[in-house]
């Protein structure tokens, strides 16, 4: 039985690599693979980077995108975060494939509220034309997916560190790259209740109510 199935296998990788070698060069994609077939292969995406696609697959297979064909399953100088159609001529079909998109740049606070921390960037290089944005406080995950260059975190507690992070993604609107982060604290609230309970020739003597929020300090400040 074993032996059968061996026997089988390797006929039909004749029979791919002959239809393969008949096939004249320049790939087209004219349809795509089916999970079936990369499986009878198996041909797995390996790694992806920002500017490289790499499969797995019968050494003899060569994958291509228009005239640039894949050196040991390779192929290189791709644009960060766009999809490819990526021609497979031992199958005769394409896969669908996508770099990692760059890292977004210059990722900053651009203005702070009690409930409220606005971010902004700067688009990376190459393809992919939306975002991820996730926070936290240390304890609840929050996430947003947006399209600018720019988010206005808000229903924020006040005087808590928050950890933002921002992602880019490519084309299809799945793949995604590394993160830039940034920590940031919103504005502690005002203290409550001020008042003044003893004054004396050379002392003032006030209290407050601590607001609402977190912050666990405060600062004063006379003016004569
Ligand atoms: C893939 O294989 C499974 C089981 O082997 C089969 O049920 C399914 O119909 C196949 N799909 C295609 C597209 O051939
Ligand atoms: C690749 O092709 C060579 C020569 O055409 C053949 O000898 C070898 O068995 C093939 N390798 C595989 C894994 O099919
Ligand atoms: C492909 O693999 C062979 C053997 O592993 C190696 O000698 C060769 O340098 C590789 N080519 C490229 C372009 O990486
Ligand atoms: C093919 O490769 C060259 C150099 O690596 C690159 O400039 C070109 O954009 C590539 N073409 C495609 C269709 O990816
Ligand atoms: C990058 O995006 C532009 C605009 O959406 C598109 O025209 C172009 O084909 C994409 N590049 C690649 C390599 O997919
Ligand atoms: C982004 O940051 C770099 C260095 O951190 C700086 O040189 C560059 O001018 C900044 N770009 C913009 C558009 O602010
Ligand atoms: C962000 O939203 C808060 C309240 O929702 C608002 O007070 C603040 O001005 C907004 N900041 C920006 C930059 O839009
Ligand atoms: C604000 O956040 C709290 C939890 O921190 C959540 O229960 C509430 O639904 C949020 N409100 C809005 C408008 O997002
Ligand atoms: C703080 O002041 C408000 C109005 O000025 C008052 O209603 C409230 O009871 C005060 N709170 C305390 C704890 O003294
Ligand atoms: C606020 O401070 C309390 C006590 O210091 C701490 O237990 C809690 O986790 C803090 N909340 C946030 C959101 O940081």
């Amino acid at each position: 039985m074993k032996l059968l199935l061996r026997s089988c296998s390797v006929s039909l990788w004749t029979l791919l690599f002959f239809s393969a070698l008949l096939k004249v060069s320049g790939a087209e994609c004219n349809r795509e693979c089916d999970s079936n077939e990369t499986t009878t292969t198996t041909t797995t995406t390996t790694t992806t980077t920002t500017t490289a696609l790499t499969f797995e697959s019968n050494p003899n297979c060569t994958f291509s995108i228009g005239n640039n064909i894949s050196e040991n399953g390779s192929i290189t100088g791709l644009t960060p975060g766009a999809s490819y159609q990526i021609f497979h001529n031992c199958l005769n079909c394409c896969i669908q494939a996508t770099t990692k998109p760059e890292v977004v740049l210059n990722l900053t606070v651009d203005e702070i509220t009690t409930s409220s921390i606005s971010v902004k960037w700067i688009k990376p290089e190459g393809n992919g034309s939306s975002y991820k944005v996730r926070w936290t406080d240390g304890n609840m995950n929050f996430r947003d997916h947006v399209t600018e260059t720019n988010v206005n975190i808000s229903n924020l507690t006040a005087g808590v560190q928050y950890d933002i992070t921002v992602t880019a993604v490519a084309d299809d609107g799945r793949t995604e790259g590394h993160s830039a982060a940034i920590s940031q604290y919103t504005k502690p609230e005002v203290v409550r209740n001020l008042t003044v309970t003893k004054i004396t020739t050379s002392s003032i003597s006030v209290k407050w109510i601590k607001p609402e929020g977190n912050g666990s300090s405060y600062k004063w400040q006379m003016m004569a």
